[in-house]
């Protein structure tokens, strides 16, 4: 269990992060709450003192003779500021040490994660901006703020992520054990779910895929630094706070998707479960059955490969291109031999191939790997949490970038 420092920005979402909050200490962290003056106008320190268990101080002044600024700052092993206003930012951007919050982020030596709340055009406006890029540049994680209702009547950025994710992510850092964001200033792409080929208006050829391992992907790669777009399809799982979500459905639109969002990309990810075929026809209506009795054929054809694709079309040779391959050996080759000529035939960099069977794979938290590299390189993972392959394979990746 971790000691954490949560300082509380001035911004109407401090609400929200009593929820994290909570879920902090209640999976065992000792969290000590640090908000700003303006903090206390929207959430009490009382709240704070009742949910941390721990007393709850704004300034570098109260307990003097213990020198909080320093202890606490030195002892944490992460720090986490939400909301981070812009104003917070622009302070510890600056090297300000004006209050217990400022102070302690000039002792923090662990990681520390921003969570930024604001309206969109303080986010968008250059000062923020500026100040962002170097808190990120000196080694701070600054979460992407989510798309959505704003306070009042607007939406757009600017959205604090739901408490869940934000607890999501700050685990993925622990999990980290202190290594730094190794991924900053790269934009990653991960496909993630499985797409549905429609027949018709309600039904579909679709697959198990869950999605979990394609969201462990990116919520990896977002607790590393990087710039994630996730394009998910047809998974119902929590948005990973700071990544960005584009949502598909059929192959076709994730084939459109991931060559738009590859364009740019350092590192292509396809984790997807993509059909190969989809139905030739598709028909507007529902499909009766028919008077005669007799069952309809339905005829087939090709999807295009996307992750081939990916790999074959490169905006640059440095770009890093991954692969999932679900095998089972067989009499014509063991799941290593399949693994290997895949990929070949795909011309990726790097595949991750599980072998499948009756309970291994698909639906499960659990995932266990050998990750098979074009240069001939071979890294076995054994079976654990998802996000453990997840790190690897960015281990991997960067080792390549
Ligand atoms: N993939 C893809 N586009 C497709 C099919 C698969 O990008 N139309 C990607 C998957 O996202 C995954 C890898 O290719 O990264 C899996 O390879 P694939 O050839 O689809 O595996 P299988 O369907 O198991 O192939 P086969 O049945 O031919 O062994």
């Amino acid at each position: 269990m971790a000691e954490i420092v949560l300082g509380v920005g001035g911004g109407i979402a401090a609400y929200k992060v009593a929820e994290v909050l909570r879920r902090l200490t209640e999976s065992g962290h000792v969290v000590t709450v640090v908000p700003t003056r303006s903090a206390l106008r929207f959430v009490g320190e009382p709240t704070w003192a009742a949910l941390s268990g721990r007393p709850v101080h704004t300034e570098v002044f109260d307990d003097v003779h213990e020198v909080p600024h320093v202890r606490i700052g030195r002892r944490a092993d992460l720090v986490l500021v939400a909301p981070a206003t812009a104003d917070l930012m622009a302070r510890a951007a600056a090297g300000m040490a004006d209050d217990l919050l400022t102070s302690t982020l000039l002792t923090a030596r662990g990681p520390v994660v921003y969570v930024p709340a604001m309206h969109t055009e303080m986010w968008e406006h250059p000062a923020t901006v500026a100040n962002v890029e170097t808190l990120r540049k000196r080694g701070a994680l600054v979460i992407e703020p989510a798309v959505g209702r704003l306070t009042g009547a607007d939406t757009g950025k600017g959205r604090l992520p739901e408490p869940a994710d934000i607890y999501d992510y700050v685990t993925d850092v622990l999990g980290r054990g202190g290594a730094g964001p190794d991924l900053t200033g790269r934009h990653v792409v991960v496909s993630a779910g499985g797409t549905r080929e429609h027949l018709d208006p309600v039904r579909f050829l679709g697959n198990r895929s869950s999605g979990r391992q394609g969201y462990a992907l990116a919520r990896a790669a977002a607790a590393r630094g990087a710039r994630v777009t996730l394009v998910a399809a047809n998974v119902a799982l929590p948005d990973p706070a700071g990544v960005d979500l584009v949502r598909v459905g059929s192959a076709a639109q994730l084939f459109d998707a991931m060559v738009a969002a590859a364009a740019d990309a350092d590192a292509v990810v396809m984790a997807a479960a993509v059909a190969d075929f989809r139905p030739a026809a598709y028909a507007d209506t529902k499909i009766k059955k028919s008077a005669d009795g007799s069952s309809p054929v339905i005829e087939l054809e090709r999807n295009a490969d996307i992750l081939a694709h990916l790999a074959a079309h490169r905006p640059s040779p440095a770009q890093v291109v991954v692969g999932f391959a679900a095998e089972t050996g067989d009499a014509s080759g063991s799941v290593l031999d399949h693994g290997r000529a895949k990929l070949a035939s795909k011309g990726c960099d790097l595949l991750v191939v599980n072998e499948v069977g009756a309970d291994r794979g698909f639906e499960s938290e659990d995932n266990a790997a050998v990750i098979l590299g074009a240069d001939g390189s071979s890294v076995t993972v054994e079976s654990g949490p998802k996000s453990a392959l997840a790190h690897v394979v960015w281990d991997l990746v960067r080792d390549r970038l």
